[in-house]
């Protein structure tokens, strides 16, 4: 069983550095070692660029692109982790879903609709925000931000299942809800079903 972390926080001992951690710990656990794709670290150009729009309209799939593809057409599992930014992906993963889950290798469109293409894999989607739980209700921008990434791109890429943590105010909590946080990380990687870990 193969894992893929994305992974996407410019910082060095942020809070989402320590879910990839207890992603990593609880990955070990079950002895799998996962890929991890820092994204700012490896330097990673999110811009889709005219190069790139050249290429796809010629049906060629640039070298770098192509082996992010790789590396996500041989894992079962997919663990995205980033920091809820304007309701959305850091830019760099953004980016990294603009040009990697390409038309034609995550999804295709046929006469009855879209059909995603990377199938028999599931995904964790890890995010962190600053505002709370009950805020994001109101505002209904929780249920926007979630709907974005699992059903627009991941479910719509074909993963399946997927399943989706927030954790809330993250620069506010205290270090008990931090750490309680981190123990939902690993009870979800625990409670992976499916060939994954067994
Ligand atoms: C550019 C930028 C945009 C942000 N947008 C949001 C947002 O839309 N909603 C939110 O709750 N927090 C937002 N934040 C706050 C971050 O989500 C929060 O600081 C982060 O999740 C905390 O995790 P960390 O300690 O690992 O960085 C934003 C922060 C930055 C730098």
């Amino acid at each position: 069983m193969k894992a893929v972390v994305l992974f996407a926080h410019p910082g060095t001992e942020s809070f989402n550095h320590a879910i990839l951690g207890q992603v990593t710990e609880s990955l070990h656990k079950h002895g799998v070692t996962p890929t991890i794709r820092n994204l700012y670290e490896q330097h990673f150009s999110p811009i889709f660029s005219p190069a790139d729009m050249q290429a796809m309209e010629s049906h060629r799939t640039p070298k770098s692109i192509e082996e992010e593809q790789t590396i996500l057409t041989d894992s079962d599992l997919l663990i995205m982790i980033y920091p809820v930014w304007w309701w959305s992906q850091p830019a760099i993963l953004k980016g990294y879903i603009d040009r990697i889950f390409s038309d034609g290798f995550a999804f295709r469109y046929e006469k009855t609709g879209p059909v995603g293409l990377l199938t028999g894999k599931q995904a964790f989607v890890f995010t962190t925000t600053r505002e709370s739980q009950q805020e994001m209700q109101t505002s209904g921008l929780g249920e926007v931000v979630e709907k974005q990434i699992v059903d627009g791109i991941l479910r719509f890429s074909g993963f399946d299942p997927v399943v989706y943590h927030n954790f809330a105010e993250v620069p506010y909590v205290e270090e008990a809800i931090r750490k309680s946080y981190l123990q939902q990380v690993d009870q979800a990687i625990a409670s992976l079903k499916l060939p994954v870990l067994q």
